[in-house]
């Protein structure tokens, strides 16, 4: 079957920890959200989907730029995730589109057909097994003219909030196997070559790739030592973590402290991020 591996990656460990620290990551990535709504303006009244939804703090802002008439659909295959973005749904309370959460694998659902005018997704997309297939099926849900709007990360080597840190502790880490860039993952879709040639043979066309740098700020917290503990629970990082023995994670995390010091003010750790803001049209 599709996407086993992130399957249960999401809905093991990883998801249940993001789902206890969302509001902590809705306030990390809010920044990226801000910038991707702004570049995709999305119109008044219009249903949209928001794949690999997530806890949905950004389904809800983008469900309440939609406003009265329109519609979100959320999809994610992560159990926990999902709960999350229900139960934040509740207590946000009034949203002012009709916003829906739904456990399916957005790169195999059969979405009905015609049914959106905008695909979206905050860090969604790049960990499809096939993404070429994927995309071929999530522009079948697209109305005719339809909008995708997505972001994703550019190069680890541009994204201070992992290669700072990566840097940091790899003295301290086994020998790394090689990795292959394309594999799925936060990093999949880095170059963006492989991006346009996704969305072209999927059927897109005015395909739009731009870079966009983003501020992303680890608290508040009540020193760097545990502004540094969000950070090495946060994305890859959190599993190149754990596999350490528990003294040799101690180094690691004692370096990383000290790469991370020019970049603490106030109670907060504070790093670029280096993102893709791809749109394109059905
Ligand atoms: C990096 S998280 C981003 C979550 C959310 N969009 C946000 O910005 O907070 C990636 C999300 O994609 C989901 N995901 C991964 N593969 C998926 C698939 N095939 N179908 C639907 N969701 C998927 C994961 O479960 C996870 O919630």
């Amino acid at each position: 079957m599709a996407n086993e591996a992130q399957k249960e990656y999401w809905n093991g460990e990883v998801g249940a920890r993001w789902a206890e620290r969302d509001d902590f990551m809705t306030r990390l990535l809010e920044p990226a959200a801000f910038a991707l709504l702004e570049k995709i303006s999305p119109e008044s009244g219009i249903d949209a989907i928001d794949i690999g939804c997530g806890g949905g703090s950004q389904t809800i802002t983008l469900a309440e730029k939609i406003g009265v008439g329109g519609s979100v659909l959320g999809v994610d295959i992560s159990a926990p995730l999902l709960d999350c973005a229900r139960e934040r749904l509740i207590r946000q309370g009034l949203v002012r589109a009709n916003v829906e959460f739904l456990k399916a694998d957005a790169s195999t659902h059969g979405f009905v057909a015609e049914s959106a005018d905008l695909l979206f997704s905050r860090f969604g997309v790049m960990f499809f097994d096939d993404p070429f297939a994927a995309f071929a099926n999530l522009r079948q849900a697209l109305r005719p003219n339809g909008n995708l709007g997505f972001c994703c990360w550019r190069e680890k080597s541009e994204n201070d909030w992992i290669n700072l840190p990566y840097q940091a502790i790899r003295p301290c880490l086994p020998e790394q196997p090689e990795e292959d860039p394309f594999a799925p993952g936060p990093f999949a879709f880095a170059r963006h070559e492989y991006v346009f040639e996704i969305l072209g043979k999927a059927g897109f066309s005015g395909i739009q790739i731009i870079p966009c740098d983003v501020s992303l700020s680890f608290g508040p917290s009540k020193d760097i030592q545990a502004a540094v503990k969000e950070l090495t629970l946060t994305g890859p990082l959190a599993k190149l973590m754990a596999d350490l023995s528990d003294d040799v994670r101690a180094m690691a995390f004692d370096s990383v402290v000290t790469a991370l010091e020019p970049h603490y003010q106030d109670g907060t750790v504070t790093l670029s991020g280096a993102l893709w803001l791809v749109m394109a049209k059905n």
